[in-house]
């Protein structure tokens, strides 16, 4: 028998601007770098552009009376910086700020906590025309700017998060240049994971000097394991891989150090930072967000950059459209990898899910999606093992509300709960959406 979670376990789901809200240039925002990414010829599958994504922008209110319908505790969603600052930095849009005020007040009527992250990666253009996180000067400008959101709304949001999964921005957009603004240097690499825990700390202090709530970091974990047979030169990169990937960013953040591996992976890239400004990275916060999707079982190959592991395909596994195995037991793991390495403190889900091929169109009005709904079942049931083990796991916000703009994937690949025909804007609750509502219903209770 499971325990049951905890009273006030938060139930909920994730989003984030870019991918949703389409109108990326309304009521006065500026341009984002995603907004030029996607225009980049051959950057993202298919042409794909977020011009209108799931159109939430104009459908917010309709949004939020299905989340409601779906009994979420909890929204978390993005806010795009360029709606708010145009220009990065100086005038307020009140226009675009207006937007996540109605949202945030449409969420509370509905009787759903928001739960805001001030970056997920959209970016003012303005700011990438002055070298975006490579700028020495991005940290007080993200500052600045989560000041203006925190003023106005951090009466009604009860949880902020800094930034989500810095490692995809500086991995994704400087070092493999997937994603925006495509760049690839590990000279790169190393500055930005940088400036952007510099720009977390400083968002942190911001945050004591006027915040009455809560706020906390987002990371995405990926456990790395060995094959059966390991040799001495796997044990060795699965190890660089698990710095580079996983304590790369919560070290600094929480143990005020980043991992001595990391000279290794960077090489002469990595940069020498002064012992008093990477301890200074080190800045208390309220909890840690986990985004889980998978782990990864690599072997040792030279070839591989800047780490010399390759992950592989395990016979027997499940795996998602993108490629990454069903794993559940290494969520569990890993929150309480957290909670032990990490000293304890609150954690939550704020992201997890699967992409699973859905028809473009809901059939006869429904979409059975059961690998997501096995997905969801027993990745759930691993956050109840890890509080069981001890973690003080406090939430799950299931990736992802809707499908959406899968960044340079485009609109191939459906994380969402609730499907949407990008002809139509129809919404349709996925079987995994009742799903998971009949859990939110029972409290867990149904696993
Ligand atoms: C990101 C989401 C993304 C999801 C699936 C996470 O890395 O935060 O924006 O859509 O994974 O790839």
């Amino acid at each position: 028998m499971r325990q049951p979670f905890p009273p006030g376990f938060l139930w909920g789901c994730a989003t984030s601007a870019y991918q949703i809200e389409g109108s990326p240039l309304a009521d006065g925002a500026g341009v984002s770098n995603w907004h030029r990414f996607v225009r980049t010829p051959g950057r993202v599958l298919g042409g794909d552009t977020g011009d209108i994504a799931c159109d939430h922008y104009r459908r917010m209110k309709d949004d939020v009376a299905l989340m409601r319908e779906l009994g979420l505790a909890t929204y978390r969603f993005s806010i795009a910086w360029n709606r708010v600052l145009p220009s990065g930095r100086g005038a307020v849009n009140a226009a675009g700020l207006g937007f996540y005020e109605r949202l945030v007040d449409e969420l509370l009527a509905a009787g759903i906590q928001p739960m805001v992250t001030l970056h997920h990666w959209d970016l003012p253009s303005a700011l990438d025309d002055r070298g975006g996180w490579l700028n020495p000067d991005m940290p007080d400008w993200f500052a600045d700017y989560a000041q203006v959101c925190f003023k106005a709304l951090d009466d009604r949001v009860p949880m902020w998060v800094t930034l989500n999964e810095p490692w995809v921005v500086a991995d994704g957009g400087f070092m493999h240049g997937a994603l925006a603004p495509g760049h690839k240097s590990a000279f790169e690499a190393a500055i930005v994971a940088h400036r952007l825990m510099q720009a977390h700390a400083k968002g942190v202090q911001a945050y004591r000097a006027i915040g009455k709530n809560r706020i906390g970091l987002v990371v995405n974990i990926e456990p790395k394991h060995l094959p059966a047979d390991a040799s001495e030169y796997d044990r060795h990169a699965a190890g660089l891989a698990d710095a580079y990937m996983n304590r790369q960013y919560l070290d600094p953040a929480l143990l005020g150090r980043y991992p001595h591996e990391l000279r290794e992976v960077f090489g002469e890239a990595w940069p020498d930072w002064p012992a008093a400004e990477v301890e200074a990275l080190k800045v208390p916060v309220d909890f840690l967000g986990l985004n889980y999707y998978t782990r990864a079982v690599v072997r040792f190959d030279p070839k591989a950059w800047p780490v010399p592991a390759v992950p592989q395909r395990q016979p027997g596994g499940i795996y998602t459209e993108t490629g990454w195995e069903l794993h559940p037991q290494s969520l569990a793991d890993t929150l309480v990898w957290m909670h032990e390495r990490y000293g304890g403190l609150p954690l939550y889900v704020t992201e997890n899910g699967a992409a699973f091929y859905d028809p473009p169109t809901a059939i006869n009005g429904r979409v059975d999606d059961p690998l997501r709904v096995h997905y969801l079942r027993t990745h759930i049931a691993a956050v109840q093992d890890a509080i069981q083990r001890g973690a003080d796991v406090r939430g799950y916000c299931a990736w992802s509300l809707f499908d959406n703009l899968e960044w340079a994937l485009g609109f191939a690949k459906r994380f969402g709960l609730v499907h949407v025909d990008f002809q139509t804007q129809r919404r349709t609750p996925k079987a995994s959406a009742r799903f998971y509502a009949e859990v939110i219903a029972a409290h867990g209770a149904n696993l």
